[in-house]
């Protein structure tokens, strides 16, 4: 089975800023360029959706200056990869709690989200102000005001107050950085990914680092709980 959905986790930008003597900014500025050649890679690959993890609801947190620069990042990322998204049918879209984010940056996504809108070859996802906890206590209290049913609930009814209901769950996890968590990101859609951590930072993954994840995801035997029948 192909990757259809790819996962990322893109830590390890202040840790590969740290060890070249440059700031954390500087480190963001670097993995904030990384996407687009994740995404060319992603394409090449065959895969159809890729969602990144940009923001945490806990990284507001983080030193005010850090979270300006990484702002502002988000702002740049919307303009500066516009053309490229709508000359190669790529579809931008957001997941987490937005409406966090200053208005300069929510302006410029939502340009670059209206003018992508149409596209279908390839969808790229990033989670800002996001929070697996988040998304899940949103769409309670989403499906809490709208549903008329007493019927019990089921899987399939709740994924539609999930933030992005018609994106198929993740077949692979990708984590940068070596931690071996998963930091509260798509607690509901990660439950039968495929995991891999890679020590690799942020900025230094690219189309190489890549392969190695889906050849290792080519590897793996998804049981799903149940049993393969080749065995
Ligand atoms: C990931 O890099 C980017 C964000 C969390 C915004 P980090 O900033 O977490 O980098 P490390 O983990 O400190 O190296
Ligand atoms: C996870 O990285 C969030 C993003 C990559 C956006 P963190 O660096 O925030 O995660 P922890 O704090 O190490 O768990
Ligand atoms: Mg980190």
């Amino acid at each position: 089975m192909p990757v259809e959905h790819l996962a990322i986790i893109m830590d390890g930008n202040g840790r590969w800023a740290t060890e070249r003597n440059l700031s954390r900014s500087d480190g963001h500025r670097a993995g904030a360029k990384q996407i687009a050649k994740v995404v060319e890679a992603a394409r090449e690959f065959g895969i159809k959706y890729l969602t990144v993890y940009a923001f945490s609801t806990e990284n507001w947190k983080r030193p005010a200056d850090e979270v300006r620069v990484l702002m502002e990042l988000i702002s740049e990322f919307s303009s500066n990869s516009l053309s490229d998204m709508l000359k190669n049918g790529v579809r931008l879209r957001t997941i987490g709690r937005t409406d966090d984010l200053p208005l300069i940056s929510r302006t410029a996504l939502k340009q670059a989200i209206k003018a992508t809108e149409n596209n279908r070859d390839f969808t790229i996802t990033v989670a800002l102000s996001y929070g697996g906890r988040a998304e899940l206590i949103d769409g309670m209290n989403k499906m809490l005001k709208e549903r008329k049913s007493d019927e019990p609930l089921t899987e399939a009814e709740f994924r539609n107050y999930l933030y992005a209901p018609d994106i198929p769950d993740p077949d692979l996890l990708i984590r940068t950085g070596g931690e071996m968590r998963i930091s509260n990101f798509l607690l509901w859609q990660l439950s039968y990914s495929e995991l891999y951590v890679t020590p690799v930072y942020w900025p230094d993954f690219g189309r190489e680092e890549l392969k190695k994840a889906l050849d290792s995801f080519a590897a793996r035997d998804r049981r799903f709980g149940g049993l393969n029948d080749k065995k």
